[in-house]
């Protein structure tokens, strides 16, 4: 995809994705203001290149691209408008403790995710960062390859910035790839801002927020910050779809990632065992997990599913190899009542 945008109010540049990736690696390489003289990517920012430079920069391509937020079948990922590429299928590890994440997540690592969603409130994060360091150790991915996200917990609003730091430690990480606002909170618009020093100050790279489903909600949050956020986390699933909400906040050029991709625990077998989706599913013979993930992509939502038994998660995974018709994900669609399962 080529993309066009205006440099230094002055000249026209076409610049593609496969740039943008390059660019990192110019980034990470951390070139000095010589590397830097005549280079096309000058910003005119005096020769000081920061991350926040380059997300400026691929902010810019996504404003060409009308902030479309497609999702990159081939790479498994989609380009943030924090400029962030965040794989579009990764590991929940809700109510697993620090020993049963880090076995959980060591194995997706294994079985090609390269995306693990914890929280703060999850009591996890240690777990969490043992399993991604066991996988660096035993060369299966770098850091690089691998996009966390944690969540602030809501007790701690009121320190939301030095949480930040706590996060890292028990992660055992120097970023954290997205952190979001768990839920809604007498101060979240501070959190917000809070979040957005952390991406200032180079301890986070995209920042979201997670239960809020109007886009007024939205627009209060994140009032108070410079940045809009990369991902709204919400409940959704078949049952629910925010599709409204989906296209609202498209146009900031926010991605929705879908918790309960299932329905939650306790509620699966209601999916799973819905004629249409088992219908489909014996169509191409895949499991009801697998069409309801693969429905979550091609309808344009991140996901997220919780496991930790190693069969789900390389099930969870096993869904790049086949695509719902249109005629499918319109019977699909037609699944929505608004239900949903929790309330906060
Ligand atoms: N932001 C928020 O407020 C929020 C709220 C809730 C969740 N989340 C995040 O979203 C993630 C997903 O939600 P969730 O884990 O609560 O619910 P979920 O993904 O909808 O469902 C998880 C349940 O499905 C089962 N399961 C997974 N894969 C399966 C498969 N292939 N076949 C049969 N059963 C399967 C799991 O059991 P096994 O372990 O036995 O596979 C578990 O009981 C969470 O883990 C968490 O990271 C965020």
């Amino acid at each position: 995809m080529t993309v066009t945008f205006e440099m230094n109010g002055s000249k026209d540049t076409e610049y593609t994705v496969q740039d943008v990736r390059n660019l990192n690696d110019f980034l990470l390489a951390k070139p000095t203001a010589e590397d830097l003289r005549g280079k096309p990517y000058d910003l005119d920012n005096d020769g000081v290149w920061s991350v926040f430079d380059l997300c400026l920069m691929k902010r810019r391509i996504l404003e060409q691209r009308n902030m479309t937020t497609e999702f990159d079948f081939e790479n498994k990922t989609v380009l943030l408008n924090s400029g962030y590429e965040m794989p579009i299928l990764g590991l929940g590890t809700w109510t697993q403790d620090d020993d049963t994440a880090e076995n959980s997540v060591y194995e997706a690592l294994k079985d090609g995710y390269r995306l693990i969603d914890t929280a703060q409130y999850y009591g996890n994060e240690t777990g969490v960062g043992n399993g991604i360091q066991r996988a660096i150790d035993d060369g299966i991915v770098t850091r690089e390859e691998v996009f966390v996200t944690t969540k602030v917990m809501p007790s701690n609003y009121d320190r939301a910035y030095s949480s930040i730091d706590d996060s890292l430690e028990r992660l055992g990480l120097d970023y954290i790839d997205l952190m979001l606002i768990h839920q809604s909170g007498s101060n979240d618009t501070e959190v917000y801002k809070a979040l957005c020093q952390g991406v200032r100050d180079g301890k986070l790279r995209s920042i979201g927020i997670s239960n809020y489903y109007t886009l007024d909600e939205y627009e209060r949050v994140t009032s108070g910050g410079e940045i809009k956020p990369a991902v709204v986390q919400n409940e959704n699933h078949p049952f629910y779809q925010n599709t409204e909400f989906q296209k609202d906040i498209a146009k900031y050029g926010t991605v929705v990632e879908s918790w309960y991709p299932f329905g939650g625990r306790g509620h699966t077998q209601d999916l799973f065992g819905n004629e249409t989706i088992t219908d489909i599913a014996k169509a191409h013979g895949k499991t009801s997990a697998q069409i309801i993930l693969r429905w979550h992509l091609q309808a344009g939502y991140v996901t997220i599913p919780g496991s930790q038994n190693p069969d789900h998660i390389l099930e969870n995974y096993s869904i790049f190899d086949f695509e719902l018709t249109d005629t499918e994900m319109q019977r699909m669609a037609e699944l929505h009542t608004g239900q949903r399962y929790e309330n906060w």
